[in-house]
């Protein structure tokens, strides 16, 4: 792993906070004529095309197979805590599930959710299984730890999560209130035990976590990728979503050839990060249909012990619901 990846892995460890203010950190960084490559418009590039994309993490994946790209995720927790308070047997589709650094203390710490996680590379999925298995004893976990290869930049999500007639009826039924549970309308609700399942599907999902992964897809195909999302949501269900901030450390490293688009970069290994304000990830998540319940700037202060120095991170933190309107 380079030393780069490894300061961002190490750093995103930290609990939501606000060490500085990132108003102070903006104009800091636009007064600075250091950084006006930064700011400059878009580099005139062809689109890329989805599958160098996908590709380049399935090499990232293939040279970090030592699993040292792995790092747990405790706080996310905290900072989203229905990952542990939901109702028993809530389903959560982590998307870009890499080794498993989300999934695995949310199988550790809730011991009733089912857990469904895609990546594009099928190398990643294999260590994350290895690596859950491993580290959750006792009960078995397979039956609540299911894996699967998607590029969510392009595809949909499978049938057997979301079925057509389903999905049709998580539109149609917005109105109807999430908890509540009726026989006749096919449905798939929160509170809705796994056996009483009907045939077609797992029947959607109540939370999916995004968790630094939609930094790694071109923003013109943003939009897509969230709004499927939308769709295999059940009506009241969540996104927990955690990323990039712009003006992050990583951000201003980047040298002006490594940019290929308005703050989209490229690292040396094909693999994109893009840096998100509030009013993108606002719009990517409204414009999908979603309700905002939190957005805001993580800025912590972080200090690279071996070369002594302060780095200031920022990320984004977001909640946002797919709407249900109250019981009638
Ligand atoms: C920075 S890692 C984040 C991993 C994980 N979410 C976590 O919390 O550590 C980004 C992940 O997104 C995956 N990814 C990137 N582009 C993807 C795509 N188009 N479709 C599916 N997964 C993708 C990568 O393979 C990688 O595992």
């Amino acid at each position: 792993m380079s030393s780069e990846v490894e300061a961002e892995a190490e750093a995103e460890a930290e609990y939501f906070c606000k060490d500085f203010d990132w108003e102070e950190l903006r104009s800091e960084v636009e007064g600075n004529p250091c950084f006006a490559h930064h700011f400059l418009s878009a580099p005139s590039s062809s689109s890329p095309s989805p599958q160098s994309d996908v590709q380049a993490w399935k090499r990232f994946h293939l040279r970090h197979s030592s699993g040292k790209f792995f790092r747990e995720r405790r706080y996310l927790l905290k900072e989203f805590p229905e990952l542990i308070s939901c109702p028993p047997h809530s389903k959560l589709l982590e998307i870009g599930c890499g080794n498993g650094s989300t999934v695995l203390p949310i199988l550790r710490a809730n011991k009733d959710a089912i857990v469904y996680a895609c990546d594009c590379s099928d190398e990643t999925l294999e260590r994350a299984k290895e690596i859950v298995s491993a580290a959750i004893t006792g009960a078995p976990v397979q039956h609540r730890f299911r894996t699967f290869c998607c590029d969510l930049a392009t595809d949909g999500y499978p049938n057997w999560l979301a079925c057509n007639p389903c999905r049709h009826k998580f539109l149609q039924n917005q109105s109807h209130c999430l908890l509540g549970f009726r026989k006749d309308d096919g449905l798939h609700y929160t509170n809705l035990n796994p056996s009483e399942e009907f045939g077609c599907c797992v029947g959607g999902v109540d939370f999916v976590t995004l968790i630094f992964t939609l930094s790694a897809v071109p923003l013109e195909r943003m939009p897509k990728s969230i709004k499927e999302c939308f769709i295999v949501l059940k009506p009241g269900g969540m996104v927990f979503f955690r990323d990039y901030g712009l003006y992050d450390m990583t951000m201003l490293r980047f040298e002006p050839h490594k940019r290929v688009g308005f703050r989209e970069y490229m690292r040396s290994d094909g693999t994109r990060s893009y840096f998100f304000c509030l009013d993108t990830v606002r719009n990517l998540f409204l414009g999908a249909g979603f309700t905002e319940l939190e957005l805001d700037y993580c800025c912590v202060k972080s200090v690279n012990r071996q070369k002594g120095k302060c780095m200031q991170r920022v990320w984004v933190h977001g909640k946002f619901q797919k709407p249900a309107v109250s019981c009638q």
